[in-house]
């Protein structure tokens, strides 16, 4: 037993941010894991691993499409699945291996095991019960299970199956066009599956702009993927190593079917906090099972927090390491702040989407007057030379005040293009300040750059 300032259950994005963070605010901190490694399902079985299949199967793709345009002659390579497999294994492990590290440069104690709460200011790891001032959950979140189908993780499987299948699938049905549908559909489609993707509603990534939406959706048709809309899934049948899924178009009530070798169910996650003892402690829960927090990130019972997945808001990775880092500062007796209405969404497709603020559906439905600055990417020389015109930037201003609302990136590096207006959003910034700000050539930023311009006098290369 041991006694700690902070004791931080889960050591993913939120988690390991936060006890970091903790530490360096001189608080004596351990971070509970029952995983053989650190970083939660971001570094495990999520975001990086995800990255890894991306990147390599985004260079098979290039090879395909554009090589020979660029004067690169010669037979496409051949697919190892296990070499890349142990790629993404070893990008795995190199991160793992990094949170260790500053774990140990922090001095932050891993406990290793699954924690519980037996009560306040108690966190019982295996057989032992330490002492804490403050606990903070960052348990994380689990995929959402849909009535009728039966995870198997070989061939019904979820994100973390899919990160892992034995081999390369012929056919592979998606259900559900959301993030990790289309991410993980890309990665498959570019591996030369025939990719199929049934979805609830009638338009791809739900939230998202619409205009966005719709290119999106066009894009990756083009690049081989199948989309079924307004289709709810009923269930999966798996028989002779292949997997059926019924569903029934909503237009009508007729019910189709539809076989493959690989069923990726991406319907949603929920919370993960199964274990913790949480209804034991009587901790207040949402309708939805998250964790109900104040604006302090304090729980219903006084010295335990929660952040991440396990509270509301969007699951992603960076949204729980701010809240990391506000939430120590919180216990450090700081003033811990997360902006909620600056923080960005990224799928790393090709080409990525990104986006941050209002939508232009939101707007219109807050009844705000707007005005839009829109900027393809064919009048980008950069964009073009590397074959990635298709796509827009979208900025969303304040029609009186030209105050940035918000922002919508289809094309190259939309990922990191879309921090500018993050960082922008933060100062209060309008779309002006923006256009007058020198933008390198060529880069695709400059594409930000021509959408401000389009909201002012307008853009140069449109
Ligand atoms: P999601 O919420 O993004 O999308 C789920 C989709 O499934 C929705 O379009 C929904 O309408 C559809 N759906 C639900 N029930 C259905 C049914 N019965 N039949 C057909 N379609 C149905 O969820 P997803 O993709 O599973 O991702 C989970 C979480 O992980 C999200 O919060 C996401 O933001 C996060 N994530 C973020 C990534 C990133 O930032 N790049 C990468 C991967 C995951």
């Amino acid at each position: 037993m041991a006694e700690f300032d902070v004791i931080v259950i889960g050591g993913g994005p939120g988690g390991y941010v936060c006890a970091i963070r903790c530490a360096q605010l001189g608080l004596k901190t351990a971070c509970v894991e029952g995983r053989e490694t650190l970083g939660g399902t971001c570094l495990n079985v999520g975001c990086i691993p995800s990255k890894a299949l991306l990147n390599a199967t985004h260079h098979l793709h290039e090879v395909h499409e554009n090589f020979e345009k660029m004067g690169l002659m010669g037979g496409a390579p051949t697919v190892d699945w296990d070499k890349m497999q142990a790629y993404k294994a070893d990008v795995i492990s190199g991160n793992t291996k990094g949170i260790e590290f500053l774990f140990k440069k922090n001095k932050v104690t891993w406990l290793k095991g699954w924690g519980s709460i037996p009560a306040a200011g108690q966190v019982k790891v295996g057989e032992e019960v330490h002492t804490a001032k403050a606990i903070v959950i960052a348990s994380g979140s689990e995929p959402a299970s849909l009535p009728g189908v039966t995870v198997d993780e070989e061939i019904v499987v979820t994100s973390t199956g899919a990160l892992a299948l034995k081999a390369i699938p012929k056919s592979v049905v998606v259900i559900g066009a959301g993030v990790i549908g289309l991410e993980m559909g890309s990665v498959y489609a570019r591996l030369g599956a025939e990719v199929t993707v049934v979805e609830y509603l009638d338009a791809i990534t739900p939230g998202m702009d619409g205009e966005v939406a719709k290119s999106f959706q066009k894009i990756l048709s083009k690049q081989g993927l199948k989309f079924v809309l307004g289709a709810a899934v009923q269930g999966t049948e798996v028989a002779e190593g292949k997997a059926t899924v019924t569903y029934k178009l909503r237009k009508d009530d007729s019910t189709h079917t539809i076989t493959a070798d690989t069923v990726l169910v991406a319907t949603g996650r929920k919370p993960f906090t199964a274990g913790l003892g949480l209804d034991a402690l009587g901790v207040a829960l949402e309708p939805r099972g998250q964790i109900t927090i104040d604006s302090h990130f304090a729980t219903s019972i006084p010295g335990i927090y929660a952040i991440g997945d396990a509270v509301v808001g969007p699951m992603l990775a960076h949204k729980a390491e701010d809240e990391g880092m506000a939430v120590a500062e919180v216990i450090a007796g700081k003033h811990g702040h997360v902006n909620y209405d600056v923080i960005p969404g990224v799928i790393y497709t090709t080409p990525e989407v990104a986006n941050v603020g209002k939508t232009e559906e939101q707007l219109k439905a807050e009844g705000r007057a707007y005005k839009v600055g829109k900027f393809s990417f064919m009048g980008n020389a950069r964009a073009k030379a590397v074959f990635q015109g298709e796509g827009f930037v979208k900025l969303l201003a304040d029609k009186e005040t030209d105050r940035i609302l918000g922002c919508h990136i289809i094309g190259p590096g939309a990922g990191d293009l879309i921090h500018e207006v993050c960082v922008a959003m933060e100062f209060g910034a309008s779309a002006q300040d923006l256009a007058l700000t020198c933008h390198a050539h060529p880069t695709y930023s400059e594409a930000v750059r021509e959408a401000a311009l389009a909201c002012g006098d307008g853009a140069i290369h449109a």
